[in-house]
Order: structure tokens, then C-alpha cells, then sequence
């Protein structure tokens, strides 16, 4: 049985794309959503929307972190903030969890690892793609060796929500998003991914990177995260982050020894036109492989070179029991992306709930910075054309 959680209150900072799926995840696991923080207008209307008591306007997370009602804080801000607003969390004495990336360089977010390490709360960043039941079902049959030992991994995170050039989002401008974009965004969810479920850290990458727009438009004033602007009130700017590129990855040691020195491949799209939100990756062994596609999480393809192949469903014998503890409804009734962020925040919130008792599968402050550090490798790698090491 799930810890109760309602004794637990949120902040949320943001309210933009992600803000409410943090709300909409926290109210289904009956978190009290105490406070919200962002523009004096927006974090007003989300407040109204919701019933959050506590309205912080001028984005004055200072002032959301001095109430008493607060114990975690929810950075769903852009990544520039996220290592100020993260560190006086954990100063104020707020438990963190920080959207991706965790920050813009290696620098920063090295302060974060030092400030989660210093203190007793809890800190994560939201990688949550490692709490869909089909990700924890392949990182299980990978450690019990059931592949065989791993000997390389493809895959790809396609969207197309930035095909057109009048596509607009912050993320485009290095200045708010980091150097990296389409990596930095959505490959680093990939990469991510594919280290938890290999049990193994990506150590070195090769890769080229594109920017197929090097003008884009953008609106005169600011558009939240999907929606479009009128192209009558656009601007020309000079585009100085990537719309796609190719990484190759060698992973380091496992530690259960079945996916040792694996090679990757992935490539990373913004501008696939037809895909939304596909991030997919095939798995190799000696023994089998696993697929697996986000769009369609709710199974796994599990291929075998001498016997059939087979789909195993979630919540069916084809999952392992102990997964169940991250599904909420019987096979053949959908999960998905908002259910892996709700599992994510579950398990971020029993942690706390626990004393530090139940486990802790999500990504640290030291999975985010080395996130980032592979972001830069990846640009270093373009810059050079050669392998880097993170
Ligand atoms: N884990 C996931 O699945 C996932 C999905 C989407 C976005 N994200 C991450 O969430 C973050 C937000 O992305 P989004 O798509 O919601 O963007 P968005 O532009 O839709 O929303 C950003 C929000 O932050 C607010 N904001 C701007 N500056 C601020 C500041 N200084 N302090 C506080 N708030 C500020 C904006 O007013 C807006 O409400 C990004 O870091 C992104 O990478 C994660």
C-alpha cells in the first residue's frame, strides 16, 4: 500500500506547460498544493484555477520559500533559474524537485550536487521517465541478466512542435535554455532513460548537431510552452542552439555486470515532422532485446532470435509483481506520461514521508549535473568532431 502523503504540502514555481501536470499529479496522490509562484497575473489565475491559497506574484520565490506551509518546492521555471531557485530551496530548508535540465553549464549545477549533499533533504530532478512500469520492467530483466549481456542500444526522441520557423519557445535562445536544445530538452530525457534502465552511466560521446533554421521568427512578447503566436507580430532572430543532431554513447561499468562498455546511438529531433513526443529505444543482448516506444508505454516488445517474439503488457503476468507498485489501474486501462510523473512525484514524497526509508529510484542532483556535463561533451564533440569524455 501507498504512505499516506496529504500531510505533505507543495509549492509550485512556474505556470507554464509543466506547472499544472506537477499540480494535476500532486492532487491525484492527495499532496496539498499550498502555494504557486510565478508572474503577478498568471500565478494569480493558476491560484483562482486550482484553489491554491497561496499566491507569490513577481516570480518572488524568496518570499514562497519563507512560508511555513511549504515543505517541497516544485521548480517548473526555465532552466536559467533553476540552480538559483533550486539552491535557496535547500537553504530555506525546502525539499527540491527540479525540472530538467538542472541547469545551464557543469558549473552550476555542481553546486546543486555539493548543497543536496550538505543537506537532509530530498532533492530530485524530474527524470521521470524512469517511473513508467515498462522502464522499471526492462531495468529488472536487465539485472537479472535475462537479455544476456548487452551489446548495443538505438534509439530516438523525435518531436516536431519547432518544424516551422515561426515555431517560438524560450528554449530556441541558448541565453534561457542552454547552449544544447533538442539535446538538452528532450536527449537528455533519452539518455537518461536508457542509463537507468542499463544500470550504467554514458562515459564518452560522439556527435554532430544541426541547426536546419538559422533565423527563426519569434513573437514580440512571450508564448507559453505549445501554443502559437500570430506570425503578423513576429521578429527575425538569429537561431544559436540545434534543431537535431546525432550522438553516439559509450557506456561505463553496470553494476550487476550485464551491461558493461555498452555502445549507443541516438539521434535527437525537434523538427521530425509527424512525430510528437516519440521517445523509443531498442535494447540488445545476447540473449534478446527489448523495444520501447513513450507513445505507446504500456508495453514492452521483448524479441528473441530463436523462440517468437512477445508483447508484455503492463499490469499483466508479463510484468514483474513488484512493478505493480508503480501502475494504479489493471492492464488494458492506459497509463502515461502525466502517470510517470505522478509515480515519480509518489516516490519522491514516500522518500520524505519515510525518513529516507523507501527507495529511492529517481535521479539525483548528481544524475542532473551529469546530465549537463554530457551536454557539454556533446557540444565539445560537434566543435571537434571527436570522442569526449564527460
Ligand atoms: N519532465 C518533463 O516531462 C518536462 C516537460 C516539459 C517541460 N519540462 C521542463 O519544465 C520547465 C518549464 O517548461 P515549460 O514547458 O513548462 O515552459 P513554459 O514556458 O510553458 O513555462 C515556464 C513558466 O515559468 C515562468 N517563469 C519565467 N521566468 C520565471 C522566473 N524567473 N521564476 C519563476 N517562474 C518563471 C513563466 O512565467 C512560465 O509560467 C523547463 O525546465 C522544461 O525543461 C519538463
Amino acid at each position: 500500500m501507498p504512505l499516506p502523503l496529504h500531510h505533505l504540502r507543495a509549492g509550485i514555481i512556474g505556470t507554464g506547460f509543466i506547472a499544472p501536470v506537477h499540480i494535476e499529479a500532486l492532487r491525484r496522490l492527495g499532496i496539498q498544493v499550498t502555494a504557486i509562484c510565478g508572474s503577478t497575473k498568471a500565478a494569480k489565475a493558476t491560484a483562482d484555477q486550482w484553489g491554491i491559497p497561496e499566491v507569490y506574484g513577481d516570480y518572488d520565490y524568496a518570499a514562497m520559500y519563507r512560508s511555513p506551509n511549504v515543505d517541497v518546492v516544485h521548480i517548473t521555471s526555465p532552466n536559467r533559474v533553476h540552480v538559483e531557485q533550486s539552491l535557496a530551496a535547500l537553504a530555506a530548508g525546502k525539499h527540491v524537485i527540479c525540472e530538467k535540465p538542472l541547469g545551464m553549464t557543469s558549473e552550476e549545477t555542481a553546486l546543486c550536487v555539493a548543497a543536496a549533499a550538505k543537506s537532509d533533504r530530498v532533492f530530485a530532478v524530474n527524470y521521470m521517465c524512469r517511473y513508467f512500469p515498462a522502464i522499471l520492467q526492462m531495468r529488472a530483466m536487465i539485472e537479472r541478466g535475462e537479455l544476456g549481456r548487452i551489446i548495443h542500444v538505438q534509439g530516438h526522441f523525435f518531436q516536431d512542435w519547432l518544424l516551422h520557423e515561426t515555431d517560438y519557445n524560450w528554449r530556441v535562445l541558448a541565453s534561457e535554455g542552454g547552449k544544447l536544445r533538442a539535446v538538452g530538452d528532450i536527449g537528455t530525457h533519452w539518455i537518461d532513460a536508457v542509463s537507468f534502465v542499463l544500470g550504467a552511466k554514458a562515459e564518452s560521446v560522439f556527435a554532430t548537431l544541426e541547426t536546419f533554421h538559422k533565423q527563426r521568427l519569434r513573437p514580440k512578447g512571450e508564448v507559453q510552452t505549445f501554443t502559437k503566436a500570430d506570425p503578423a507580430d513576429m521578429e527575425p532572430y538569429e537561431v544559436d542552439t540545434e534543431d537535431f543532431g546525432s550522438v553516439l554513447l559509450k557506456f561505463g561499468k553496470s553494476a550487476h555486470g550485464h551491461a558493461d562498455g555498452v555502445h549507443a546511438s541516438a539521434a535527437i529531433s525537434q523538427v521530425a515532422a509527424g512525430w510528437k513526443c516519440s521517445l523509443y529505444f531498442g535494447i540488445y543482448g545476447t540473449k534478446g532485446s527489448v523495444q520501447w516506444e513513450l507513445q505507446e508505454p504500456n508495453h514492452i516488445v521483448l524479441g528473441r532470435r530463436d523462440e517468437p517474439n512477445q508483447i508484455l503488457q503492463r499490469n499483466t503476468p508479463g510484468f514483474d509483481k513488484d512493478i505493480a507498485g508503480y501502475t494504479d489501474y489493471p492492464g488494458g486501462h492506459p497509463e502515461g506520461f502525466s502517470d510517470a510523473h505522478k509515480m515519480h512525484y509518489r516516490a519522491v514524497y514516500e522518500r520524505i514521508a519515510s525518513g529516507g526509508k523507501s527507495p529511492a529510484l529517481f535521479a539525483s542532483a548528481e544524475d542532473g549535473h551529469h546530465e549537463v556535463k554530457l551536454c557539454e561533451a556533446i557540444l565539445k564533440s560537434h566543435e571537434k568532431q571527436t570522442w569526449v569524455k564527460a
